[in-house]
């Protein structure tokens, strides 16, 4: 129900003012993050990949040609993205692709009439063996302008920043990168799947001597899908038949992504919830955008236990696919809504030593997912005996692991290989008051481990969400309505990345800790939907600590941004070279007493 925000954005018709430019300087809208590196100064040599005004660009993406820097030695690469806007637009997707490799997921900021500006640095040294050869460059930010409402155009530029960073145990990115995605560069359209109607299949021919392999893979849902964290099991989209949001959106709040090898399981992503700079309550996401909006997270599964298949010789499928919780099927896994935009690289290192590796047979041991749904329906009757639902509050808790091991032979003998993945995930619902008020209490934790280090790595998404909203009984589209939101949540991450570690760049393990503590309150009517009315209130705490063990000089061992905001204003930012305690995401409120 929380995606009828956007409905509203697409179908308000705008009675416009006088267009107003400011010459003011332009708000700067953020993500707390931590930088790739704790100086630019030493930059060798740079170059613009990308500079275009998406204004109706549905279909249309920027295609252009990556030209490697000539006289210039280079190990890190480092893309700045800044943009402008200015005026009234949604959140954007946007995909950056390097011939039919995905580089970069990024969402933008909304704008204001008088204007926002962005920038986020991301480092791409892990693509190393791409970034020496000419090919096309997809950047694709499907926007649209309708004239009146929507005039926001965005203005993007990303420069590639190249530095010779030596790396203490040696520089070993991955030598060659396969993609399994769409493969449709050659039409300069970027090459992401569609699930869950495209098949999400890219069959693959490898090198006979490879030594390590590992799948990095991008995936979020959009349309219908933005809110999956949110949604209900299908057959309770009905529950409040006379809402004036209409049906529940479907498929459960629960997400599994899964990457398959000739049609057998490999490895699996609970993905952390994504909330978008429009989501649920687009006055809560400015000055400072969701944890993870500017640069979406990828994630690794070490294929290295399948190296007997996959130095076979022959080509193999490795699909991707997306699924949901479904009680009416008989491993209660279904289907999901459209859609969600999929694609992942496949990383390959070599074994120079030999002409073809030498690996065991593959073990596998699954178990789960395993399930567990309660529901209740909260019902009352009226004087003349008619039953109406009141309330639907359920809880989905679901459980899995999966083991995949093998051996490879070594110049020093053989030597077992494993990926081990171990998840949980609780979801708790309340929805009343014909579903205009929910709320939303959810973990997701996993663990991982493969052979690469002793590192067991873990994460954990603790998600608190309520949503109260407004609306006219005639729907929320054109009539005035209003929504107060309270968002709890935060990302925990501490491990070993496995790209960053078999390429040298990283020698040890990271963590990062990211909360966000959020309540606002945001009015729309006719004529608007950019929330800066002064009705519109948002009060919020963002914490974000790093630390990290990166194997360059210039790289950032801790790093720490505590900000408050209030309404459109930082009103207290502390950053620091040096880590912070974050305090916990409140796991569950009783908001209504
Ligand atoms: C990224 O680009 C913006 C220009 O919009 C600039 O202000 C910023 O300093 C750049 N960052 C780096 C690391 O070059
Ligand atoms: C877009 O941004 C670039 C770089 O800042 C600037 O040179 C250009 O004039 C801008 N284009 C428009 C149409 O504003
Ligand atoms: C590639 O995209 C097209 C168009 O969306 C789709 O029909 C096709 O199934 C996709 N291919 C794969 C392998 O998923
Ligand atoms: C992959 O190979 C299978 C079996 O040969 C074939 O049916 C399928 O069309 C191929 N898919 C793609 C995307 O090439
Ligand atoms: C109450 O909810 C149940 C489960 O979703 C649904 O089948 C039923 O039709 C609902 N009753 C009314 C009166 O809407
Ligand atoms: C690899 O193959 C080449 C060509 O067949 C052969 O000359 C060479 O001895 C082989 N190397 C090893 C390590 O087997
Ligand atoms: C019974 O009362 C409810 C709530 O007051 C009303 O919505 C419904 O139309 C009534 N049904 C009949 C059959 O009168
Ligand atoms: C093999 O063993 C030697 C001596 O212990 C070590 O230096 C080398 O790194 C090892 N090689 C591999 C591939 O593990
Ligand atoms: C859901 O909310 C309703 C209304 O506030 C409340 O009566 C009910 O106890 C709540 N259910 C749960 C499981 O928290
Ligand atoms: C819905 O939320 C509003 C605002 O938090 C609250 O005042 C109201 O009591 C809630 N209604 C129900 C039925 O839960
Ligand atoms: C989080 O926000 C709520 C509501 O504004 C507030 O009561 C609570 O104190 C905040 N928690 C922290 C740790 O700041
Ligand atoms: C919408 O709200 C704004 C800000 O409160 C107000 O200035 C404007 O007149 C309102 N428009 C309508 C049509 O009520």
């Amino acid at each position: 129900m929380l995606s009828f925000i956007v409905l509203l954005l697409i179908a308000t018709v705008l009675v416009v003012g006088s267009d107003e430019r400011h010459e003011d300087k332009a708000l700067e809208v953020f993500q707390a993050a931590n930088p790739p590196r704790k100086t630019f100064d030493d930059v060798v040599c740079r170059q613009t990949i990308v500079q275009h005004v998406f204004e109706n660009s549905y279909g249309a993406p920027f295609a252009g040609t990556y030209t490697p820097p000539h006289y210039c030695d280079f190990t890190t690469v480092v893309l700045n993205l800044s943009a402008t806007s200015q005026g009234r637009q949604h959140d954007r997707l946007a995909l950056l692709y390097f011939n039919d490799v995905e580089i970069w997921r990024t969402s933008t900021p909304t704008p204001t009439q008088s204007g926002i500006h962005w920038s986020y640095v991301k480092d791409i040294t892990i693509f190393r063996s791409l970034l020496d050869r000419e090919q096309k460059v997809i950047f694709d930010l499907p926007n649209a302008i309708d004239g009146n409402l929507y005039t926001g155009a965005f203005n993007v530029t990303i420069e590639a920043l190249y530095f010779n960073d030596e790396y203490q145990s040696g520089f070993t990115p991955a030598e060659e990168i396969f993609a399994i995605s769409n493969l449709t560069s050659a039409q300069n359209t970027p090459s992401v799947f569609n699930l869950p109607g495209d098949s999400g299949v890219a069959n693959l021919t490898l090198p006979r001597n490879i030594k390590n392999a590992v799948v990095s893979i991008m995936a979020s849902g959009n349309g219908a899908e933005e809110f999956w964290f949110a949604n209900v099991p299908s057959e309770y989209t009905d529950t409040f038949s006379t809402s004036p949001l209409g049906p529940l959106s479907g498929h459960s709040p629960f997400r599994e992504v899964q990457l398959l090898i000739d049609g057998q399981l490999a490895g699996i992503s609970w993905p952390f919830p994504i909330i978008f700079t429009t989501g649920i309550d687009p006055g809560a996401w400015r000055p400072i955008v969701g944890l993870n909006a500017y640069d979406l997270p990828s994630f690794e599964v070490d294929v290295t236990p399948w190296l007997s298949l996959l130095c076979d010789g022959q080509a193999h499928s490795f699909q991707l696919q997306v699924v949901g919780y479904d009680s009416l099927t008989q491993d209660n896994i279904g289907t999901v809504g459209d859609n969600w935009w999929v694609s992942a690289s496949l990383f390959v290192w070599l074994d120079h030593a030999v002409n073809e590796t030498e690996a065991g047979p593959i073990n596998k041991v699954h178990s789960g997912p395993t399930f567990d749904f309660e529901a209740f329906i909260g019902t009352e009757i009226s004087s003349n005996g008619s039953v109406s639902n009141t309330s639907f509050s359920f809880s989905l808790a679901a459980e899995r692991s999966l083991s995949i091991t093998s051996t490879r032979a070594t110049t020093n003998g053989t030597r077992v290989v494993s990926w081990h993945q171990h998840l949980s995930y609780i979801s708790i619902q309340n929805l009343t008051n014909s579903a205009l008020n929910q709320t939303t209490s959810a973990v997701t934790s996993g663990s991982h481990y493969s052979d690469v280090s002793d590192v067991v790595s873990r994460y954990v998404y603790p998600l608190t969400l309520y949503s109260s909203y407004d609306v006219s009984p005639e729907g929320p589209v054109i009539h005035p309505g209003s929504v107060l939101c309270m968002v709890d949540r935060s990302a925990i991450d501490d491990g070993v990345n496995l790209l960053q570690f078999y390429s040298g760049v990283e020698v040890g393990t990271k963590s990062l800790v990211g909360r966000q503590n959020i309540t606002s309150k945001y009015y729309w009517n006719d004529t608007i939907v950019e929330g800066t009315g002064s009705n519109n209130k948002c009060n919020g705490e963002t914490w974000f600590t790093y630390s990290g063990a990166p194997a360059f000089a210039a790289g950032v061992k801790e790093y720490s941004r505590y900000l408050r905001e209030s309404d459109d204003a930082i009103v207290a930012d502390q950053q620091a070279w040096t880590t912070i305690v974050v305090p916990n995401t409140i796991p569950i409120w009783d908001v209504e007493g």
